[in-house]
């Protein structure tokens, strides 16, 4: 069993609530947040200081603040000695991604990120059949993000729509997306990217639209996301085509299988597209590996690449695809 307090009780923070009462190899210490709920069912703390002072049994820490928080927190947490679980994305620049990561590697500490998509059973199954070379040679593969997020969602949060805070539509509304590139591919690279602000000129720091070219391992892959449709969300999804077969996932917790045509029957199976929140699968999975000191997919490590694409197609859209030099792109975690 392992002990989890919770930094930022907002929407999500709320949503890691119920799923740490849920799951059977973790429990809820306390909430730390500036605004508390009165009817509390564990102990309440609102500042961080205060809790990392008088705080002796937490194992993990789940960081659900602003994304522009992150680092900041979890850096603190960590030097107080705790484990973290930091809500996507993992920090908003590569250089501050790896400082997390290195203050985890000196305090001898483990740094997990919510990348919860990663446990739907169609995004897995993609994965085997990738993993077991049962779609031969991938030529490409396909993004489209078309979300609505309107003038009343960046009024309902202050730190939604800014720069330091928010980071822009790639980094807080389609990272999981991009995270699932990398979690089928082994190298993810944006090639060229430009962006476009359509709806969102007097509200948001940052574009609302874009297209990414990128590649994944030897395929190519394309990128098309906005928030700029009309009324409501109409899709996303995922399409790869290969040399064996054509899939398409989708939906905006990419559950559920849209298209499937494979030559290997062998691979076909049916998979569960009722589960829509899988941040229970992230407790669980957060857990057991503390426990057994296991690797997971979870590792912080595995969100670098995430930034990594964010920043570098961010950086190509505003400045006409120049190419980029970085000092951190061989920086590697040595222990799990
Ligand atoms: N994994 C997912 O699918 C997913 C979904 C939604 C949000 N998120 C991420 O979760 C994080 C939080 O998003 P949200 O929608 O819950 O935001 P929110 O605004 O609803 O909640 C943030 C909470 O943090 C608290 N807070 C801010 N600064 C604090 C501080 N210094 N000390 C203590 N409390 C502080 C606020 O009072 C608020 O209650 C963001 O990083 C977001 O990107 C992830």
């Amino acid at each position: 069993m392992k002990n989890f307090s919770i930094l930022g009780f907002g929407h999500i923070g709320r949503v890691h609530q119920q799923a740490i009462e849920e799951a059977e190899n973790a429990q809820l210490i306390s909430i730390i947040d500036f605004n508390l709920p009165e009817d509390l069912s564990v102990k309440g703390y609102s500042t961080l200081e205060g809790f990392l002072i008088e705080d002796q049994e937490t194992d993990v820490v789940v960081i659900a603040t602003p994304n522009g928080l992150h680092r900041e927190h979890a850096i603190r947490c960590l030097k107080a000695g705790k484990n973290v679980l930091i809500e996507k994305p993992i920090a908003l620049t590569v250089e501050d991604t790896v400082e997390i990561l290195r203050v985890a590697e000196e305090k001898k500490l483990r740094v997990f990120t919510s990348m919860q998509l990663r446990f739907s059973p169609v995004v897995q199954y993609v994965k085997n059949l990738i993993d077991n070379n049962c779609l031969g040679k991938i030529f490409m593969v396909n993004i489209n993000c078309y979300w609505n997020r309107n003038k009343n969602y960046y009024k309902l949060r202050e730190w939604h729509g800014s720069h330091e805070m928010d980071g822009g539509v790639l980094f807080t509304q389609f990272s999981h997306f991009i995270d699932i590139m990398n979690f089928w591919f082994d190298e993810v690279k944006c090639t060229a990217s430009k962006s476009y602000n359509f709806t969102h000129e007097q509200i948001t720091d940052f574009d609302d639209s874009g297209c990414i070219n990128f590649t994944a391992n030897d395929a190519i892959g394309n990128m098309i996301y906005t928030t700029s449709v009309f009324n409501k969300n109409f899709e996303s999804n995922i399409t790869i085509i290969s040399e064996k077969g054509t899939i398409k996932i989708g939906d905006q917790y990419l559950n559920q299988m849209i298209y499937s045509d494979l030559k290997n029957v062998c691979c076909s199976q049916k998979i569960s597209t009722e589960q829509k929140n899988f941040h229970s699968n992230l407790v669980t999975e957060i857990s057991d590996a503390m426990l057994f000191n296991n690797e997971s997919l979870l590792d912080g490590k595995n969100a670098l690449n995430l930034v990594k694409f964010i920043t570098d197609a961010n950086f190509m859209a505003s400045n006409n695809n120049k190419e980029i030099t970085r000092t951190t792109d061989n920086y590697e975690i040595s222990h799990a």
